[in-house]
């Protein structure tokens, strides 16, 4: 358990390098409950294929929460916009879409969903 939990902490750690000195270890217990290998995959990739998207991301309250691509593109299957046009996702169980809706806020966000 305790390995474990070293082991992921340190792949958050080199999606997230900046947190490594400032973070006391509960943030970093939160990024590790958050961030998936998959969701790491997204982040590793799409640094190379939209680096401003991914620098603007780590800088963002989303990155230091844990929140990351794979929760605002992700979709199920049958929703309209649900794509495989990402060679990280083609041929997987994962969809995902260009246009994030408020509905997709609104899970987290319930307040904001009519921004
Ligand atoms: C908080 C939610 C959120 C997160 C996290 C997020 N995005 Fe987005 N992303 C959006 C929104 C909103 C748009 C604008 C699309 C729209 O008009 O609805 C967008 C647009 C995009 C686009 C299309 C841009 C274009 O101009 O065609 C790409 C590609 C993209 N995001 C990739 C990523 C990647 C890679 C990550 C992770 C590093 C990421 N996003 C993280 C919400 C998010
Ligand atoms: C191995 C590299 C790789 C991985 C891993 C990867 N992607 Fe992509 N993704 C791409 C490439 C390449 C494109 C196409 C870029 C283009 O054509 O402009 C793309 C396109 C996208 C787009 C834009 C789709 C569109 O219609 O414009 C989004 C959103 C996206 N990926 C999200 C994700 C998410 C979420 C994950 C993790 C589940 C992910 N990607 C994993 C390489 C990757
Ligand atoms: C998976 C959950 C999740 C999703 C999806 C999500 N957010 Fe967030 N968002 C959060 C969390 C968690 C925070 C950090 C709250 C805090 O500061 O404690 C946050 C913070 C924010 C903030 C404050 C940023 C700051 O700098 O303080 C804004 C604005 C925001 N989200 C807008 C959005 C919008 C717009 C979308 C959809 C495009 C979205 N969020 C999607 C979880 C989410």
């Amino acid at each position: 358990m305790k390995s474990k939990t070293l082991k992921l902490a340190i792949l958050s750690l080199i999606g997230l390098g900046t947190v490594l000195h400032a973070a006391p270890n509960a943030k970093l217990l939160v990024i590790n409950r958050n961030v998936s290998v998959e969701a790491k995959a997204c982040i590793k990739c799409h640094a190379d294929v939209n680096n401003g998207i991914v620098h603007d991301w780590r800088n963002s309250r989303h990155a230091h929460v844990g929140v990351s691509c794979i929760d605002c593109h992700q979709v199920n299957a049958d929703n309209p916009m649900a794509a495989q046009n990402c060679e990280g996702v083609k041929g997987t169980n994962t969809f995902i879409s260009p246009i994030v809706t408020p509905a997709t806020c609104s899970k987290c966000h319930p307040a904001e969903a009519h921004e």
